[in-house]
């Protein structure tokens, strides 16, 4: 049996202004992961099961945009695999979907290292994370690259578009709590409206992202000194961005505003926004607290992380 995991992740700073080449940050999430285990088949056909997502079929029944489908028919394209192996493919994954915390790219880089490997030809990072990009673009418009880069290296990434990744040391670890609205929310949907608002006031919005882009600069310096405090005014100035973008929703200002009332020293929403997943800085000692609070406010679930 061939096995491979990949985690979700969360950004800490720069969604949305990252698709326009500014910086941003993000971590990997351990606490959830899609996995995937392939085994040779005695059957005919390449078998998939994908409980979370009610999904139990052969390959070639699947429409060929389904992203399942698609990972497995463009890799084999692109490695000109032939004929098709018998395989079963079981696919499980403990990262809510659509909720900012990179489902989708975790299932992606997973199946895709898992097939490469059990066909005999496995793949480096950069090859499985330069994979993985064509496959987000297939479903999420124009995506920066930021959640495939963070999912594959599974490390803390500064992350611009089209320059070589850059991982960051965190020098004194911090405790987030990541805290689900419930909300399922389509990140490309997300994308398109900033990208009219850009589009109708390029140099308003040129001048927002700036701004976004130097919070996550400062942030990096602030990370890698172990000045966790600043974190918090920072995260709390670029939600601000943010709500002004429109990305924001009650329930995630919500959320934000029941972190901070509890004692958070900063909160803001995380990924693409209108749904899924905000975060907030937490002192150790406050986290179960300010989780409790955060339940109270509406969150679904919530998720205890250190960044190390
Ligand atoms: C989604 O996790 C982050 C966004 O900035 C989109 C992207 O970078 O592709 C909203």
């Amino acid at each position: 049996m061939t096995k491979s995991s990949a985690p979700g992740k969360i950004i800490l700073f720069g969604e949305h202004a990252v698709v326009y080449g500014r910086p941003a940050l993000a971590v990997p999430v351990t606490q959830v992961h899609a996995d995937v285990d392939i085994l040779d088949s005695a059957r005919a056909g390449i078998w998939i099961d994908a409980p979370e997502v009610n999904l139990r079929a052969e390959l070639n029944t699947l429409p060929s945009d389904h992203p399942i489908a698609s990972v497995i028919n463009n890799l084999f394209f692109l490695r000109r695999v032939s004929p098709f192996p018998n395989l079963e493919i079981k696919i499980s994954s403990t990262i809510p979907v659509a909720s900012g915390l990179g489902s989708g790219a975790a299932v992606t880089v997973a199946l895709t290292r898992a097939v490469a490997a059990h066909l005999g030809f496995p793949m480096t990072d950069e090859e499985v994370n330069a994979f993985s990009y064509e496959i987000e673009k297939l479903y999420h418009g124009t995506p920066s690259g930021i959640d495939n880069t963070v999912v594959t290296y599974a490390r803390p990434v500064y992350f611009m578009k089209n320059a070589p990744i850059q991982t960051f040391k965190v020098g004194q670890p911090f405790t987030l709590v990541i805290a689900d609205t419930g909300i399922s929310a389509l990140t490309k949907e997300a994308v398109e409206d900033v990208r009219r608002l850009w589009m109708n006031e390029r140099s308003r919005w040129e001048t927002v992202f700036d701004k976004i882009g130097e919070i996550s600069f400062t942030a990096r310096r602030a990370i890698e000194a172990g000045k966790n405090e600043l974190l918090g005014e920072l995260m709390n100035e670029n939600h601000g961005y943010l709500q002004k973008m429109t990305v924001s929703s009650p329930e995630l200002d919500r959320l934000v505003e029941a972190a901070l009332h509890a004692g958070a020293v900063g909160a803001k929403l995380s990924g693409g926004g209108r749904g899924g997943n905000m975060i907030a800085l937490v002192e150790p000692e406050k986290a179960e607290a300010i989780s409790l609070s955060l339940k109270r406010a509406g969150a679904k679930h919530t998720i205890l992380t250190q960044v190390l």
